[in-house]
């Protein structure tokens, strides 16, 4: 069956941005957020501690984490950050982050596009990353692109990404979000993966989706997921972003499009819809273009 809830761990401010060819005002990322949080969104992913050179959207880390501060008033909000490296834990660490995610490939080609590294070199970067990490009680996520294709390797083997994400598990990992960094995926090839995990003892309730909307299968290989007991799905607000290291990545699954379909499902996520629609529609203003969700557009007047 469906699960009861669904966690959405919101990406837009972090995966949606590092994306975006303007840089969007720091003020703009923080109200952005806050408003994410307003709208009822519980984990939303705030920024990327890496170089700032590989991804200068996101080169204001500094400056923007301190201002999130308040959003503790919101509710209970966690605030995850990206982070490469154990300079980039420092950095995080430094200014009081609670939750981080380190970022592996399933293919070799990503990996040394997207981290400099081999993937076992990726994985021994991280090893240290999260061991500090747990010891500091910090929550440790494990994102894997290219679960399912790669642009320069084609289809990816179900073998190839269930050794990685053990791997990543091995490392200590809270939990893993499973990436279809290019939106190749459809649903029989979700549940094929998702069952080989399984026969490797990789949890599922430790298991997150993260879709892209390429080929418009977004939402059908999340359906395929919730079948199979997954109940954390990536978003984000509006389907900002792609991923500037892999080309033909286009937008994330939208938040809006997975709320309209879990709330039709009966399935609680705690989110509002119409104050989510609202900030991608606000956002859109200060991007200079509308938001590609299907589902924003359908609830915005024109
Ligand atoms: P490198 O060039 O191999 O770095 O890059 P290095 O370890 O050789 O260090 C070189 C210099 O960089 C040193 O400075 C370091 O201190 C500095 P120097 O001593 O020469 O003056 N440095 C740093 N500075 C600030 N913060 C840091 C940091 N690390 C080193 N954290 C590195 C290796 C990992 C740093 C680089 O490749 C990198 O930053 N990559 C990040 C790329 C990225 O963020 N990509 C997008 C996110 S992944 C994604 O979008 C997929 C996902 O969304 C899921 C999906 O959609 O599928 C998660
Ligand atoms: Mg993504």
């Amino acid at each position: 069956g469906l699960p009861a809830r669904v966690r959405i761990h919101e990406v837009g401010a972090r995966d949606g941005l590092q994306n975006e060819k303007e840089t969007v005002p720091t003020p703009v990322k923080a109200e952005f957020i806050r408003r994410l949080a307003v709208a009822g969104l519980t984990t939303i992913e705030a920024t990327s501690f890496v170089h700032p050179k590989w991804v200068p959207q996101l080169a204001d880390a500094e400056e923007l984490f301190p201002l999130l501060g308040d959003i503790a008033d919101v509710g209970d909000v966690s605030l995850p950050v990206l982070v490469p490296n154990e300079r980039g834990l420092d950095r995080a660490l430094a200014l009081g982050a609670r939750s981080i995610a380190v970022f592996g490939s399933a293919t070799e080609t990503f990996a040394a596009r997207n981290l400099n590294r081999t993937v076992d070199e990726s994985l021994a970067m991280f090893a240290p990353v999260v061991a500090r990490a747990k010891a500091e009680s910090v929550h440790v996520r494990g994102y894997l692109s290219m679960c399912f294709g790669d642009p320069w390797e084609g289809t990816v083997p179900v073998a190839q990404v269930v050794r990685v994400a053990k791997a990543l598990m091995d490392l200590g990992c809270d939990e893993l979000s499973l990436g279809d960094t290019i939106g190749v995926a459809t649903p029989g090839h979700v549940t094929a993966l998702l069952t080989a995990l399984n026969d490797s003892a990789v949890p599922t309730e430790s298991i997150g989706v993260h879709f892209h909307d390429t080929y418009g299968q977004a939402l059908s290989n999340t359906l395929a997921a919730l079948q199979h007991g997954v109940s954390t799905v990536d978003a984000s607000a509006g389907g900002l972003g792609g991923c500037p290291y892999a080309k033909s990545a286009t937008g994330n699954l939208a938040t809006e499009d997975l709320v309209w379909m879990l709330d039709g499902l009966g399935i609680e996520t705690g989110v509002d819809l119409d104050a989510l629609t609202a900030t991608s529609t606000w956002l859109a203003g200060h991007l200079g273009r509308p938001s590609p969700s299907r589902t924003v557009r359908a609830l915005t007047p024109s």
